[in-house]
C-alpha cells in the first residue's frame, strides 16, 4: 500500500472517508460494534459465524501489520448472537509509520457506522497480583507514547480540538464487563495501561518507574481510544497479561512467549468478549 498523504486536514478527512466508502462499498452495512484483536488474540474470529472477511491489503488506506500473530483481516460476523465486525491484527508505531496511520482505520470503521469498540491487547504485568494468563480491564491509561493521533489540524467533523478524557473508559461498558465475568466465572483484573512505544520490552530500571505508574504495559491501543474518544466512539479496552517483569526480574521476554500466553488465554477472552457483545 502506498500511504495515503495526511499533510493537510482536507487530505486526512479524505483517506478516512475514502476507507469508509471502500469499506460500505465492500461489505455494505457496517455493524455498530467493533472488536480489535491483539496479539494472540485473533482465534476470536474462528468463533465468529456467518463471516464475510477481507484482507487488509484489499481495503483502502488499511495499513497491513508486519507483525506475526497479527493476521491483518478484517472480518464481518456474528459474535455474541450480534452482529460485529472484527480487526484481527493491527499497526503499531514501532513499525515506524504516523501514529495517524495507526488510527486510521478505526476512524473509518466509526465514520462507517461503529459506535462501541472493544479493543484488546497483549501486556506485560508490573502489578504483582498479576500472572501470565490473566485478563485485566483497562479502567485507565497513561500514554507514554508520545504521540497524540489527534496531533496536527483537528478534523472537526470527527469531533473536538480538545476531548475530555476524564473516562475514556466507558463506565456502563465497564459495569457490563464485570458483570459479565462475574456470570461467566472469569477472573479479571482492573487497572491502569500504560502505552509505551516498544519495540524493546522493558530494562529494569524501567520497570522500577512503571510500576508506580500502571498495572500493565504495552505497544498499542491508547491511541485508538484517544481517536475513539474523539470521534464519540464508546470504547471498552481488555488486556491479556501475558508475561510479568515484577515476578520474574531479569528474565528474558521474547515475543514467542507473548504470543503463546496470548493463545492459551484466548479462549478466557473470547467468552468474555462474547458475554460483552451479547448484553449491548
Ligand atoms: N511490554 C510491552 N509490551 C508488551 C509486553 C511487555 O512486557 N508484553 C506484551 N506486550
Amino acid at each position: 500500500m502506498t500511504a495515503p498523504i495526511l499533510d493537510t486536514k482536507e487530505e486526512h478527512l479524505a483517506a478516512i472517508r475514502e476507507c469508509a466508502d471502500a469499506l460500505k462499498a465492500r461489505f455494505g452495512d457496517i455493524p455498530d460494534v467493533l472488536v480489535v484483536a491483539g496479539s494472540g488474540l485473533g482465534a476470536f474470529s474462528e468463533r465468529m459465524t456467518e463471516t464475510d472477511s477481507a484482507s487488509y491489503d484489499e481495503l483502502k488506506n488499511f495499513p497491513r501489520s508486519t507483525v506475526v500473530g497479527h493476521a491483518g483481516r478484517l472480518v464481518l460476523g456474528r459474535a455474541g448472537g450480534r452482529r460485529i465486525v472484527l480487526m484481527s491484527g493491527r499497526k503499531h508505531v514501532y513499525e515506524g509509520v504516523d501514529v495517524r496511520l495507526t488510527v486510521l482505520p478505526l476512524q473509518a470503521l466509526v465514520m462507517a457506522g461503529v459506535k462501541t469498540v472493544v479493543l484488546s491487547n497483549a501486556a506485560g504485568a508490573m502489578n504483582r497480583t498479576f500472572r501470565p494468563g490473566d485478563l485485566m480491564l483497562i479502567e485507565d491509561h497513561v500514554n507514554l507514547q508520545f504521540r497524540n493521533p489527534l496531533v496536527g489540524p483537528n478534523l472537526d467533523e470527527t469531533g473536538p480540538r480538545f476531548p475530555d478524557m476524564c473516562a475514556p473508559y466507558d463506565p456502563g461498558l465497564l459495569a457490563l464487563a464485570r458483570e459479565t465475568a462475574r456470570t461467566e466465572g472469569i477472573r479479571l483484573h482492573e487497572g491502569v495501561y500504560l502505552a509505551l512505544t516498544g519495540p524493546t520490552y522493558e530494562t529494569q530500571a524501567e520497570v522500577q518507574m512503571y510500576r508506580t505508574m500502571a498495572d500493565a504495559v504495552g505497544m498499542s491501543t491508547v491511541a485508538e481510544t484517544t481517536a475513539a474518544v474523539h470521534a464519540g466512539a464508546r470504547v471498552l479496552g481488555i488486556s491479556a497479561i501475558t508475561n510479568s517483569h515484577v515476578l520474574k526480574t531479569g528474565v528474558v521476554t521474547t515475543h514467542e512467549e507473548v504470543m503463546e500466553i496470548g493463545k492459551h488465554v484466548s479462549d478466557e477472552f473470547c467468552r468474555l468478549v462474547e458475554g460483552i457483545v451479547a448484553r449491548l
